[in-house]
């Protein structure tokens, strides 16, 4: 594990997001950082997600997700659906939610939210990028201040996945 090369990706600023999905009745959701807009006509967003995730599962059967943009205050949440799987605990049933046009799982406390159909997924090393078209979205909150990444710390664990030096 590097410290080094662990801090200077921290300096990506990035927001702490949580990704609902969905396949039919059966839904999950999980946290995320790696997200990016990667088109205006159409709009379109990328999440880069590890496949061993159960939320990827039903990604793949539901073509469906939705981004929840969380609050500087939302850390709990950020631990409730980024520390523990799906296949093991319903995150969802402690959370308030309510389905998008998608049907994927929004959190209604969140800051804003962005509801997508997927159009691609893509490998890309270890995780895959999977790209949806924007099909609803709204600020929900528009005085509050998003959770950054980088006030998470390790709480991810990503630090000892980056390699010793650059290769
Ligand atoms: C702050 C934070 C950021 C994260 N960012 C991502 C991410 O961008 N992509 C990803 O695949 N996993 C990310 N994770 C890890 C998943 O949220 C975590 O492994 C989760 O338990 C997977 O849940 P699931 O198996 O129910 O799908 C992040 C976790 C945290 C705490």
């Amino acid at each position: 594990m590097s410290d080094g090369i662990a801090k200077l990706f921290r300096h990506l600023t990035a927001g702490v997001y949580v990704i609902g999905v969905a396949d039919s009745d059966r839904r999950n959701a999980f946290t995320a950082s790696s997200i990016m807009q990667v088109s205006f006509s159409p709009l379109l967003l990328a999440i880069s997600i590890n496949p061993e995730h159960e939320s990827y599962r039903l990604l793949c059967r539901g073509r469906v997700f939705a981004i929840s943009v969380l609050r500087a205050q939302q850390r709990a949440v950020a631990v409730h659906f980024g520390t523990q799987s799906g296949r093991t605990v319903d995150k969802l049933a402690s959370i308030p939610w309510r389905p998008g046009k998608t049907g994927a799982p929004l959190l209604v406390d969140a800051l804003a939210y962005f509801d997508c159909e997927v159009v691609r997924d893509i490998v890309a090393g270890d995780h895959r990028l999977v790209i949806g078209r924007v099909i609803d979205g709204a600020i929900v909150s528009p005085a509050g201040d998003p959770l950054l990444y980088a006030q998470t710390g390790d709480l991810d664990m990503s630090a000892g996945l980056y390699p010793q030096e650059f290769c």
